[in-house]
């Protein structure tokens, strides 16, 4: 028998909900088929923030953490919070406080609108960079600071020379360590030290600038992408746009040194998406994708693989959200995918 999987929903804002409507039933399908698992429903987002103050109260904060195995997010964001104090207290505090170094952005076929064979993934380093939040407005000027550790770089470039060397596929370093000189300097000096341990990868380093020309005029050569976080961010939305924008791309996050018992949260790539939200238009490819690379990693292989093969199915019949030049409603789409789960 397994062990029984604790699984923290935290829809969130706008279409964050939407599209985790359509992630619950694949849940109950995995139960169904004798995997262990319960969930823990979470509110929080604005909704919630704008009608208590709170934004993740320290005690549901520790009931993830030390409680949850993992996480189901949704997105957040919402117009009615123009700071985004909510989305900062929540989503980037979850990333950083459970440590989720290692944010895996794949952009593969079958999603993809290049024809088959696109298939980049981007790991994203989750918790630093600008994203330590530290700075000041001043008269006159603005700082953002921007830290980069060692334990942090050195954990998302080895998870991604693992994944390289298990593709067999090759892995650039995105960086402008010729302007960054300190933090993208760290990155790099980790990078060569890594890739001397690592023979078996064809491991380049690349200005980050130049790696975008590259990928915009030829997506098919590139492999797996390492970028700090803010780099990450970016190019992931970019390679999101080659496989059929923001809807399709799923990503998984996870702490390899397991820090907490709560060590991993699987999210779309977009966001609350408000020029559409509430219109039921969103589409789940992008969340139901991002539960199998949950499955898989739960050691759920033919989960994971049978809901990658209804996805790919449904597509390749034609079911089309509005983003993608269909007709679909967010329910219906997650409708004709589940419809080719077997
Ligand atoms: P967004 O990803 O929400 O939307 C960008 C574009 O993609 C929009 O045109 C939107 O309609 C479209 N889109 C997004 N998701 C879609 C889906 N599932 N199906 C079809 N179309 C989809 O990015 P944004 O507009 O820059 O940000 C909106 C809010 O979301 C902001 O508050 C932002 O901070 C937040 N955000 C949150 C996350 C997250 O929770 N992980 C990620 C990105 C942005
Ligand atoms: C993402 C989003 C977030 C980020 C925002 C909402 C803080 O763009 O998940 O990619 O920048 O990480
Ligand atoms: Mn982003």
């Amino acid at each position: 028998m397994d062990t029984c999987i604790r699984i923290a929903l935290i829809p969130g804002d706008g279409v964050g909900r939407e599209v985790m409507a359509e992630a619950l039933p694949l849940l109950d399908w995995a139960r169904a088929r004798g995997r262990s698992l319960e969930t823990v429903d979470l509110p929080y987002g604005a909704d919630h923030f704008l009608a208590t103050g709170e934004t993740l109260p320290e005690v549901a904060f520790a009931s993830v953490r030390d409680g949850c195995d993992a996480i189901l997010f949704g997105a957040v964001g919402d117009p009615r919070v123009p700071d985004g104090r909510h989305a900062e207290e929540i989503l980037l505090r979850l990333r950083q406080e459970l440590e989720l170094t290692v944010n895996h952005r794949p952009c593969r076929s079958p999603a993809t609108r290049l024809g088959t064979g696109l298939d980049i993934e981007v790991f994203r380093e989750n918790t630093e960079g600008p994203y330590c939040l530290q700075g000041s407005t001043e008269p006159g000027r603005a700082v953002d600071l921007a830290i980069h550790t060692e334990p942090a770089v050195r954990r998302l470039l080895e998870a991604a020379f693992r994944r390289a060397a298990r593709l067999d596929r090759s892995l650039t370093l995105a960086h402008k360590a010729n302007v960054l000189k300190h933090g993208h300097g760290l990155w790099l000096r980790l990078f060569v030290e890594l890739r001397r341990e690592h023979p078996e990868v064809d491991a380049r380093a690349m200005h980050a600038d130049a790696l975008l020309c590259a990928l915009v005029q030829g997506p098919m050569s590139f492999g797996v992408i390492a970028a700090d976080n803010y780099l990450g961010d970016l190019i992931s939305d970019l390679c999101a746009g080659f496989i059929g924008g923001m809807g399709v791309a799923p990503s998984l996050s996870w702490a390899p040194h397991r820090p907490f018992r709560c060590a991993t949260l699987a999210e779309p790539v977009h966001g609350s998406a408000p020029d559409i939200a509430g219109q039921g238009l969103a589409n789940p490819v992008g969340m139901i994708l991002s539960t199998a690379l949950l499955f898989r990693h739960l050691g759920w292989d033919p989960e994971a693989e049978a809901i990658e093969a209804a996805v790919a199915r449904a597509l390749e019949s034609g079911a089309r959200t509005r983003d993608l030049g269909g007709t679909l409603g967010c329910a219906a789409m997650g409708i004709a995918i589940r419809t080719g789960l077997r």
